[in-house]
């Protein structure tokens, strides 16, 4: 049991993993557990998401055994759900049809649970803020490959997702080039370009199109013939998922419905053939998808995980509560959640990288 200076011994927090997964999500619940189990605080994993406060069985005690070796794995050991908000939402329990939220604080004081650390992007952190305001003593952590959340320069995941998408580019070059094809990569990252950006200008591409620059495909067309004349005769281009033409509209995979959030995707063919059109070059298309959010964290991103993971048991033990921990080079600190819900971090137009990026000569389709 722990007791500080700030209150009753804390001896019993919960931790979950909401939202779409990312690789750090198990580096953080091992940083958690281990942290905790030092001052005498039992963990309880819930399992997927806030799913795992609707039973008072979808729960299991943790131990530093049972996060060992799992620092290096990608996934969560507790499970996910990314449908969105489910609060309002009437369920079915075995204690009858009930309210989402009211049934999550119910069993969330059942379960003798003194703090939660919630684990998740800008939907689940958002989830986590309406809890706090219904009296549940909570700490975020972000989570997310999109890098999308505000208020913290980095989510862990992003830097894994930016690797394995720059690997990907570097082996689409030899192709692109054997073929003399243009090459175009779709990336995730929903409504921000930050993969596509980072990812494009650490592989070498020669168009990036990222959400916050609409595009125009004839201006793509004409740095593609650019690259022909001087006898560079294939290109890369990397498209975010979220991109969209000038005065045009994103391109949806899958229609929101109920609780579930839209779905983004097929960008990259609609690039791919209105590109065989315009410069008459043979095309093709490669989408990365979930790929970017499989394998094993990079370095920096298990350091990021396990820093954000020991400074919310911190801050669960100086009971500072509706908090985000957050990176702010060189330190971790604790953002207000009413500070984070409800916005998305985009790629600021003024921002360096771009500007390395035009001095490349990549186009940015404008
Ligand atoms: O937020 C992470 C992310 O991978 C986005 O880049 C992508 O748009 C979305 O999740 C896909 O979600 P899902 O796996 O639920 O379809």
């Amino acid at each position: 049991m722990s007791s500080t200076a700030h209150g009753a011994p804390l001896s019993r927090i919960g931790v979950l993993t909401g939202g779409g997964d990312a690789p750090g999500l198990n580096a953080v619940i091992r940083a958690v557990v281990k942290s905790a189990t030092h001052v005498n605080c039992e963990v309880i994993g819930l399992e997927d998401s806030f799913d795992g406060l609707l039973e008072a069985d979808r729960w299991r005690k943790l131990t530093p055994r049972d996060v060992t070796g799992i620092l290096r794995i990608g996934g969560t050991i507790l499970g996910t759900a990314n449908r969105g908000n489910p609060l309002g939402v009437p369920i079915k329990t075995t204690s009858g049809s009930r309210d989402y939220s009211e049934r999550c604080v119910e069993v969330f004081h059942a379960l003798k649970l003194d703090a939660l650390i919630v684990i998740g992007g800008d939907g689940t952190l958002a989830i986590a803020y309406e809890f706090h305001k219904r009296g549940i003593p909570l700490v975020g952590v972000p989570k997310t490959i999109d890098n999308d959340i505000v208020e913290t320069t980095n989510t862990f995941g992003f830097d894994t997702a930016v690797s394995f998408a720059t690997d990907a580019i570097d082996r689409l070059h030899t192709t692109a080039e054997a073929h003399h094809r243009v090459m175009v990569v779709e990336v995730m990252g929903r409504n921000a370009g930050w993969i596509a950006l980072y990812a494009g200008v650490a592989g070498g591409a020669d168009v990036i199109l990222i959400p916050e620059i609409p595009f125009d495909l004839e201006k793509v067309a004409h740095s593609i013939r650019g690259r022909d004349a001087y006898g560079a005769r294939f290109s890369i281009v990397v498209a975010a998922e979220g991109a969209m033409p000038v005065g045009g509209s994103v391109s949806v995979l899958k229609a929101a419905s109920g609780e579930y959030a839209e779905r983004l995707g097929g960008i990259g063919g609609r690039i791919m053939a209105e590109l065989e059109r315009l410069t008459g070059k043979e095309c093709r298309t490669v989408v990365l998808g979930h790929l970017q959010r499989g394998g094993s964290p990079t370095s920096f991103d298990r350091l990021l995980a396990t820093r954000f993971g020991a400074r919310a048991m911190e801050l669960v033990l100086e009971r500072r509560f509706g908090h985000m921990v957050a990176f702010h080079p060189p330190d971790i600190v604790a953002v207000p959640l009413e500070k984070v819900v409800g916005r998305t971090r985009n790629v600021p137009l003024d921002f360096d990288v771009i500007r390395a990026a035009r001095a490349m000569g990549i186009s940015l389709g404008d």
